[in-house]
């Protein structure tokens, strides 16, 4: 069998050409998606198929926390690609121990095994499964307000427009969680926010009978879904809450974590201790794929005489491992996680703050770190979102001056590489500034 593309020979040099006749892309409809060709890149800098450089205000899809090409992290991946390129989960590894013991240590006192996965979605169902089988309960509850990724658990546990062609999982139940811009919960103050917030989770909890549910899966500040930092308190009274029913609580750190909020995990910033965390993204930045579940010792030793249902062929990938050994000790050594909260607090939070002053069309500022987000309304009277039009300018407008961002419905997210200068960051704000100046904002 087989066959033969003769077209081929004519657009092997062409990306474009062949992405459009043979690559289907992740979550567009295929006919409407016009990818450009991105060959290279350096620390934040991204360069397309005609040498054009770009500031890179997006980390791709928010994972590539290192920058571009860190020589340490391509080392690493090259020395093990030497010894030894691929080895099954069954054996023991000097790059799997030590990525799994750099990666626990980030995590808070009583956490110590890690289990790797191929990325986040597949972190957030081993979680699940893991709560499934600790508790004996099957529901859990998460955020309308958030993405876990795209697997069969995972995809059913987001809130966003994602879940819906994809609800065929069973047991999953979504509340909502703070967001005073635009509060659910019609509070005009943090305090009130975090307050209405936890009885609404609380009366959920018992309409749906805690005895029913293994966990609550929330991510430490919703990434995709807005940068919504939860208010102080907020995730002190879900542990308050989960404890008394006996329900495990998932931190999903897969694009908060490793420096992303300027701490190496955005749960730091809070005073509470989850049950499981998961991660990915920034663990190595993406340069091969890898994620994964760290474990409390707790629920660790329910699976020390009993068989943990769960397993991937790559899970603990030798390059993936050496590629996280290498990225945390170039994090650690380079002060990578104090350059994110720095330049978030000096430059990227006043000049967004800024922004706003001149932009009448900016709602509201959030975020922190290197994750942030900028929220278009129509008017500030009524926060009716901008509409699809002036967002879509604004993205190609930033793209054609030098500047990629995000676009989520109404918002920009502004998250750019942990490693970003001041520079390049003022740099970028001025460049928004000027496009929002030309879209009318
Ligand atoms: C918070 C969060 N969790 C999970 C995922 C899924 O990760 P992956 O795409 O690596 O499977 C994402 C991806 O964007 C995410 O932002």
């Amino acid at each position: 069998m087989g066959h033969d593309f003769p077209g081929d020979s004519t657009i092997w040099d062409d990306a474009s050409a062949l992405d459009k006749a043979h690559v289907f892309h992740s979550w567009s409809a295929q006919g409407k998606v016009h990818p450009f060709e991105i060959v290279s890149g350096h620390g934040s800098t991204l360069v397309d198929g005609q040498g054009r450089e770009y500031l890179d205000f997006t980390s791709q899809l928010v994972n590539v926390n290192i920058g571009y090409q860190h020589p340490r992290v391509i080392e690493g991946i090259v020395e093990q690609a030497r010894l030894m390129c691929t080895l099954g989960p069954g054996y023991a590894n000097l790059a799997r121990g030590r990525a799994a013991s750099l990666v626990a240590k980030r995590a808070p006192e009583g956490f110590s095994k890690v289990f790797f996965t191929n990325a986040g979605a597949d972190a957030n169902e081993n979680a699940i499964r893991a709560a499934r089988q600790f508790t004996g309960r099957d529901k859990i509850i998460s955020s309308y307000r958030s993405y876990h990724g795209n697997t069969g658990a995972a995809i059913a546990a987001t809130g966003d427009w994602r879940r819906k062609p994809n609800d065929y999982s069973r047991g999953h139940v979504h509340v909502m969680t703070p967001y005073l811009y635009r509060s659910p919960f019609f509070a005009e103050s943090e305090d009130e926010e975090c307050a209405r917030a936890l009885e609404h989770f609380e009366q959920v909890l018992r309409f749906e009978g805690p005895d029913t549910v293994a966990a609550v899966l929330l991510e430490s500040i919703p990434g995709t879904a807005g940068v919504m930092v939860p208010p102080d308190g907020y995730f002190e009274g879900v542990r308050e809450i989960t404890r008394k029913y006996g329900i495990l609580m998932i931190t999903d750190e897969v694009m908060a974590g490793f420096g992303r909020t300027g701490e190496w995990f955005a749960l730091d910033a809070f005073d509470y201790e989850p049950d499981l965390i998961t991660f990915a993204k920034g663990c190595n930045s993406g340069y091969v794929p890898a994620g994964g579940v760290i474990f409390s010792d707790e629920v660790a030793h329910a699976f020390d005489e009993r068989v943990f249902p769960g397993g991937l062929t790559y899970s603990g990938h030798p390059l993936a491992m050496a590629s996280i050994v290498a990225a945390q000790e170039a994090m650690e050594e380079e002060g990578i996680v104090a350059n994110a909260r720095r330049v978030g607090e000096k430059v990227i939070g006043p000049g967004l703050e800024d922004l706003k002053l001149r932009h009448r069309h900016i709602g509201d500022v959030r975020g922190k770190g290197v994750m942030w987000a900028v929220e278009m309304v129509s008017s500030r009277d009524d926060k009716h979102m901008l509409d699809a039009a002036t967002m879509a300018a604004i993205h190609t407008k930033a793209k054609e001056s030098g500047l990629l961002v995000d676009v989520h419905d109404n918002r920009i997210h502004v998250v750019p590489p942990c490693v970003i200068t001041d520079d390049e960051a003022k740099a970028g704000i001025a460049i928004l500034d000027e496009v929002l100046t030309a879209t009318g904002c």
